[in-house]
């Protein structure tokens, strides 16, 4: 069955949760498509994944529509997510241009990272017929206004100032709502205070549905591999159980459990 913005919000509203993965090409789109997984990101990540660079920053447009394209070659059912790359919505205009080249690609969605100071944003895209999913929490675009790969929201004052950006979000028009790098506590309250689906990875286990980058899940990262990451190829030998074995976890509330989460 197609899954549009529609079904994932009509999922949260029943209390059911639902897998959602990175992927980059058509073959690795295709045979998670027909794993069942409800979403599929063509992530900015692929700075990392794919050209093997240290952020997310060097990512062009050019290289997400090029991605975007390969994956949706792959999907027949999957609702397809694409990353607005780095300062390519700095502007209102330009965030219109570069949306418009990623749904033109096969996106469905846009992902854009931050709060309130896109709110404009937001709601000119989806005046426009582009659905939006914001990004909060450790938003990797921001890796140097951190200092760092941080985990967010660990006191009070961030913790409420989260939340706080994240209502602005779906107040703007977005149509969910991607929380990163969070204790577990904060990703349960952003997704009790949103009517919206909220996806969380590294965030707990009580938030409406889970991403994961690919090579997380398939043991392919290089490097740092984040305490949330789990090799589910490892445990099943086989990437279509591996990928219908994450989803079953999560639709369970299996995974991620605790050992897999930020606690504080
Ligand atoms: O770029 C990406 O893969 C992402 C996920 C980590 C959510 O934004």
């Amino acid at each position: 069955m197609t899954v549009t913005v529609s079904t994932l919000r009509k999922l949260k509203d029943e209390h059911r949760k639902f897998a959602t993965i990175t992927a980059y090409d058509a073959s690795f789109a295709r045979i998670f498509d027909e794993a069942g997984i409800s979403a599929i990101l063509i992530g900015d990540s692929l700075g990392m994944t794919i050209k093997g660079e240290s952020s997310t920053l060097g990512v062009t447009i050019d290289e997400m529509a090029y991605h975007t394209r390969c994956v949706s070659r792959g999907v027949k059912n999957a609702l397809i997510l694409a990353d607005m790359p780095f300062m390519t919505y700095a502007s209102t205009r330009d965030a219109c241009e570069n949306a418009h080249r990623l749904m033109a690609a096969g996106a469905n969605v846009v992902k854009l990272e931050g709060g309130s100071f896109l709110s404009e944003t937001i709601s000119t895209l989806v005046r426009n017929g582009i659905p939006v999913c914001g990004h909060l929490g450790l938003t990797p675009q921001s890796v140097n206004v951190f200092g760092g790969f941080k985990i967010q929201g660990r006191d009070e004052e961030s913790r409420r100032k989260i939340i706080e950006e994240c209502l602005a979000v779906e107040a703007a028009g977005a149509s969910m709502l991607v929380i990163e790098g969070v204790p577990k506590d904060t990703g349960k309250a952003v997704t009790e205070a949103l009517q919206i689906p909220v996806i969380g990875i590294g965030a707990g286990n009580d938030t409406d549905g889970q991403i994961l980058v690919m090579h997380d899940a398939l043991g392919l990262t290089m490097g740092h591999t984040p305490k949330f990451a789990r090799n589910f190829l490892a445990e099943t030998g086989d990437i279509t159980l591996a990928i219908r074995k994450y989803i079953s976890e999560v639709e369970q509330g299996i995974y991620p459990d605790d050992a897999h989460s930020y606690l504080k």
